[in-house]
């Protein structure tokens, strides 16, 4: 489109004898950083995506196991109505890696189970030599290396610390 004022806006390169290479790299600079930046947001939507995938594998994990239970929808800790009181696992101080033994092997002689599908019997918890799960350790094996992994990726993204 042109309009009147366009018309007669100065054309510096239409100038004889301007070099039409300033132009050039101009229109250039403009557009090779829109072109990364294009790029960069694509990656990083998809990075993102990824993300929210894997928290909603946590979530799914934290739902199927019924953690919120004992320990609360929010992980604040349970009220010990129905089922036994878990503590707050908004305050725990436990770290990925013994949030994961917790949650695989559970704490044996309390009321917290282990979720692994193999804990015990095929993955080694506590130390102990690989065999059947110790008396006082409450089983619930419904839970693959897997799901635990993205539990507690969840757990660190969204209830510990909140
Ligand atoms: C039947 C009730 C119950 C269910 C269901 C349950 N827990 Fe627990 N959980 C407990 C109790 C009780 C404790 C505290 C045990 C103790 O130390 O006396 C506990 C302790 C924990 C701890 C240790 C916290 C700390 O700071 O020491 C973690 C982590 C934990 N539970 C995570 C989970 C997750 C994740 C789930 C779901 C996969 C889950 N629990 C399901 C009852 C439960």
């Amino acid at each position: 489109m042109t309009s009147e004022v366009d018309s007669h806006m100065p054309r510096l390169w239409l100038k004889p004898g301007h070099t039409p290479v300033s132009a050039a790299l101009g229109s250039a600079r403009g557009r090779v950083p829109a072109m990364a930046l294009i790029a960069v947001l694509s990656l990083c939507s998809a990075a993102l995506a990824q993300n929210a995938a894997a928290l909603a594998a946590g979530e799914n994990a934290w739902d199927k196991a019924g953690c919120l239970q004992c320990h609360g929808a929010q992980g604040q800790g349970g009220d010990g109505g129905e089922f036994p009181a878990g503590p707050s696992l908004q305050k725990t101080r436990l770290d990925r890696a013994a949030l994961a033994e917790t949650i695989s092997c559970g704490l044996p002689g309390t009321q917290m189970p282990a979720w692994l599908d193999d804990a015990y019997t095929k993955r080694s918890c506590y130390g102990f030599p690989l065999g059947p799960a110790p008396a006082e350790v409450t089983a619930t094996p419904v839970l693959s290396a897997g799901e635990i992994e993205a539990l507690v990726n969840y757990l660190m993204a969204k209830i510990v610390g909140r």
